[in-house]
């Protein structure tokens, strides 16, 4: 028999009561309380127990995971080595970055070994096509089904049986058995929690795609993050063409890769060597404040120039402006930099921006930042052949940073001469083909690298 019943949903947290507060008291949020309406068909209590018991942990039996490729190694790396057989992986990102493209060209791969469907619950099958004849997309065993409706998914699922299925995206779908509109978090939940229950009893590797909010945040509860096995964000600035893949959560593997991708003509390329990337722009003549670090992405080190731009101002209180690195962090850096090297910045406007639209989160970018500071300030140039890595502690220290080793051999890579480090890190100068220059103060590493001809 039907039951029907009503209760109170936090959209962000999933919290649940039955009647309305304006506060949620899980997550705090204000006003994301929604009524939702839920009927549950109370068909059988009866429990099949078709698991295995209890046992203890050293008798316990490995099962090789199969694993397979998507047919892109930055997609496999991000992976930890590709897809795992009847695991439920979840790809979020913002709309038009990418996360079609990139699930249709997988697809395509997967399909010449296994069977895929790809269920498209946004856009028509017609419209898949469109798309597919510009990625080259067109293998037999690729089946597209435009349906938003769970039940009729599920009909498919049984008459094709694959081996893998694509949900584009899960916000889209809805099962008839709640009748809250599609993208609410009982209808999420729901399709998510049957999706896992497909994926691990019939064994079908599920991909299916989240929409972020605005915030940044998946749409929809947390559940569903918690739920699924891999969590991927698809991440890039929508007017670079550069794309980036990373994993946040992933039951099989480690989250420290990350795969990074460029937005062509005829789709996703994959880009092996991002350092190159970066870097293809700059000019060698640069001017002042230009300086080229070498940060890193997942494990991999990456070099990015950075620009800074000091001059007087015209305003009450001198600008901060930054771009690709925290405000926090150049306010900290500015500070050092008046202490400890007596440059006086209390007149002078500052800018630092990142090029090629990249977020730097490490503080293994610090240095680079105090130098293209300061040289600006000073209007001299930092030779170009020169790489800037370390992290400016409170009293002017330079502080180690990871990798430091990976880091220098990439800058040993594209033909740089020279690399400024932190003197802490214990390094053997003829591991390197390229000029190794310890620093232990913010001061030293100014004169290494410029003023010393200055003055
Ligand atoms: P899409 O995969 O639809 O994004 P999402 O599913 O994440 O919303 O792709 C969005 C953008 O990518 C679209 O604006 C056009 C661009 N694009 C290309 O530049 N080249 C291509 O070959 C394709 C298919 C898309
Ligand atoms: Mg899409």
């Amino acid at each position: 028999m039907a039951k029907t019943k009503t209760k109170w949903i936090c959209q962000s947290c999933g919290y649940e009561t039955i009647k309305y507060i304006g506060k949620c008291p899980d997550c705090g949020d204000w006003g994301t309380l929604v009524e939702e309406t839920e009927t549950t068909i109370n068909n059988s209590t009866t429990i099949i127990d078709n698991s295995e018991p209890a046992c203890p942990i050293n008798k316990v039996e490995l099962s090789n995971a199969i694993r397979f490729s998507t047919g892109l190694s930055e997609f496999d790396r991000t992976l930890g080595g590709g897809f795992v057989q009847g695991s439920l992986v979840l790809i979020a990102g913002d709309p038009g970055i990418g996360k079609s493209t990139i699930l249709l060209q997988t697809s395509n791969s997967i399909a010449k070994s296994r069977k895929v469907l790809y269920v498209s619950a946004e856009e028509s099958a017609s419209q898949v096509k469109l798309r597919a004849d510009r990625l080259n997309v067109n293998e037999d065993n690729l089946f597209i089904y435009s349906q938003s409706n769970f039940e009729l998914i599920k009909k498919q699922l049984e008459d094709i049986k694959p081996d893998v299925l694509i949900v584009d995206s899960i916000q889209a779908v809805y099962t008839q058995h709640i009748t809250s509109s599609p993208g609410s978090v009982s209808q999420i939940r729901e399709c998510t929690n049957e999706l896992m229950t497909i994926a691990k009893t019939q064994n079908i590797t599920i991909i299916v795609v989240g929409h972020v909010t605005k915030d940044g945040t998946i749409a929809g509860p947390k559940v569903l993050e918690h739920m699924v096995d891999t969590v991927i964000h698809f991440e890039g600035d929508r007017y670079k063409s550069y794309r980036i893949l990373r994993s946040i959560k992933n039951r099989f593997g480690n989250t420290s890769e990350v795969g990074i991708f460029e937005m062509k003509d005829n789709g996703l390329e994959e880009v092996l060597n991002p350092s190159q990337l970066f870097l293809h722009e700059r000019e060698k003549n640069t001017t002042s404040g230009n300086i080229v670090i070498a940060t890193k992405e997942g494990t991999r080190p990456v070099l990015i120039e950075l620009q800074a731009l000091v001059g007087q101002t015209s305003y009450p209180s001198p600008r901060r402006v930054v771009n690709g690195i925290d405000y926090n962090r150049l306010l900290q850096i500015l500070a050092v930099l008046e202490k400890r090297i007596g440059l006086n910045l209390s007149k002078l406007d500052v800018y630092v921006n990142v090029i090629g639209g990249i977020d730097i989160d490490e503080p293994a970018a610090d240095l680079g930042i105090a130098l293209a500071v300061a040289t600006c300030a000073r209007d001299v140039i930092v030779s170009p052949d020169t790489v800037i890595i370390g992290e400016v502690g409170l009293s002017g220290e330079i502080r180690g940073v990871s990798n430091l080793d990976a880091r220098i051999k990439e800058c040993e890579k594209l033909g740089f001469k020279k690399v400024i480090v932190p003197a802490s890190e214990k390094l053997n100068p003829k591991d390197f083909n390229i000029e190794v220059i310890p620093v232990k103060r913010l001061m030293d590493a100014i004169s290494a690298c410029v003023f010393k001809d200055e003055q």
